[in-house]
């Protein structure tokens, strides 16, 4: 681990709304950084909540696994109170203009791109089916994955909803994730932590059962 640098955890409440539906979730704010600065992965539902968690610390950016509500709703207020830029893949545009249609992100999470906070490398890897823009961040240093919803404990994130394509979300798993080294620890988007090791055997079960 890089000197000084660690990963920060806490769980916002709201709701998630998509396709006329709404329902209640629980969300996983990650917070990767040092005594000095730290960048947040999914300003979830309470900026109140995660500008606290921060502390005195300097906001690097705000990265955005996929724009589905739950996950950006309190971006922009979050951005305001700190200055930090929001960032997210392009393809998440059209759902991130459901939410913000006034506020648009700051920069793009194109694959491939590093991000460094705390002396820390986060690498985006695009991983499109939950939701067409979203990523991963994966920070070999920390031994950890950032998954959003891409994949959780126990498998693939949800694609029954618009925008989602679950050939698309099995490739990207299998392509991009299944492939990293095993003890790499997934921090996911709700729920609990999982490793790489522990879902790799599963693959062929989720695609037997189609979800
Ligand atoms: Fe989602």
């Amino acid at each position: 681990m890089t000197a000084g640098a660690r990963i920060g955890h806490l769980v916002t409440s709201g709701t998630f709304s998509l396709d006329g539906g709404v329902w209640d979730v629980d969300n996983n704010v990650w917070i990767i950084g040092d005594d000095t600065e730290a960048l947040v992965v999914d300003a979830a539902h309470d900026a109140e909540a995660v500008a606290e968690a921060l502390g005195g610390r300097t906001l690097r950016a705000i990265v955005c696994t996929h724009a589905h509500d739950d996950h950006i709703g309190a971006a922009p207020a979050l951005a305001a109170r700190t200055g930090a830029p929001i960032l997210l893949h392009p393809d998440d545009l059209p759902l991130w203009k459901l939410t913000h249609p006034g506020r648009l992100p700051d920069g793009e999470l194109v694959d491939g791109r590093t991000l460094t906070v705390a002396g820390v490398e986060l690498t985006v890897l695009h991983t499109p089916g939950h939701a067409p823009g979203a990523v991963c961040l994966y920070a070999p240093a920390l031994t950890a994955l950032f998954s959003g919803d891409t994949l959780f404990a126990g498998g693939p994130g949800a694609t029954g909803r618009s925008y989602s394509h679950f050939p698309t979300i099995v490739g990207s798993i299998r392509d991009r994730l299944l492939t990293l080294p095993g003890d790499t620890v997934v921090h996911t988007g709700h729920g609990g932590t999982t490793t790489i090791a522990a879902e790799r055997p599963h693959l062929q079960e989720w695609i037997d059962r189609g979800f």
